[in-house]
């Protein structure tokens, strides 16, 4: 077999579409991030409302993987997990985390950080009973981040969880499965620009204030 060698370093773009100043960045940064969202959507960003979620569990050693947003407001992005997979785990002995939105089409990039708890069990049942049938079936069968020795035993369970529960007309939340919420205490607003001299506009919560600064790039 052949390789061709890649010349990955000459990939470059310059950015060039928008700009973000103090002027136009809004005082609380749930606002800012609602704008941009919104934006991301209706520029048909695929899949924005996927973000990086990084831990850091025990060992030290830092994760990372793509979760979906479900919800927000100024108390904090929610995403939905098993709660005994190995995210959920670093984040009950470690709750600061990290989330990052890349959205390439606006050239822009969003950095949360904060400390992270779980949401309600009521929050977590009224979002699973929202789910489609076959995602429901599927947080029962996954036994998420745990090693499986083939994808068979994943299908065979699914098929027989699948009748069983519509034999019974119903499928209730698994115990082990909910939602997340991180509450922030830091956004990052990343714009690019040309020349490399992109927008970094930052929020640290002071003296329960959002504090707004700007960032070298
Ligand atoms: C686009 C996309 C969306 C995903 N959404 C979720 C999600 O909302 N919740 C989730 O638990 N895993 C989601 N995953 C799978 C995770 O990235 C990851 O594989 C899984 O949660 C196990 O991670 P862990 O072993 O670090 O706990 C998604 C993956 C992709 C690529």
């Amino acid at each position: 077999m052949q390789y061709y060698k890649m010349d990955i370093a000459s990939i470059r773009k310059d950015y060039k579409l928008k700009e973000l100043s103090e002027y136009q960045i809004e005082a609380k940064p749930d606002k800012q991030f609602e704008i941009w969202f919104q934006e991301a959507v209706k520029a048909q960003v695929p899949e924005a409302n996927a973000m990086i979620l990084s831990t850091v569990g025990e060992n030290g050693r830092p994760s990372a993987r793509v979760v979906l947003i479900k919800d927000f407001d100024e108390n904090g992005l929610i995403f939905y997990t098993n709660y005994k997979s190995q995210k959920a785990k670093e984040i009950l002995v470690n709750p600061y985390a990290s989330l990052t939105f890349f959205w390439p089409q606006l050239e822009r990039q969003i950095r949360i950080e904060g400390l992270i708890e779980k949401v309600s069990e009521e929050e977590s049942v009224n979002y699973f009973n929202s789910r489609p049938w076959e995602s429901r079936v599927g947080a029962w069968v996954s036994n998420q981040s745990s090693v499986i020795e083939s994808r068979k035993i994943l299908e065979d369970l699914y098929k027989e969880l699948d009748e069983k529960f519509k034999s019974m007309g119903t499928i209730q939340k698994p115990e082990n499965w909910g939602g997340f919420r991180l509450k922030p205490d830091f956004f990052e607003f990343w714009q690019g620009r040309p020349s490399r001299l992109h927008d970094r506009l930052c929020y640290e919560i002071e003296n329960k204030n959002w504090k707004i600064f700007r960032l070298a790039p």
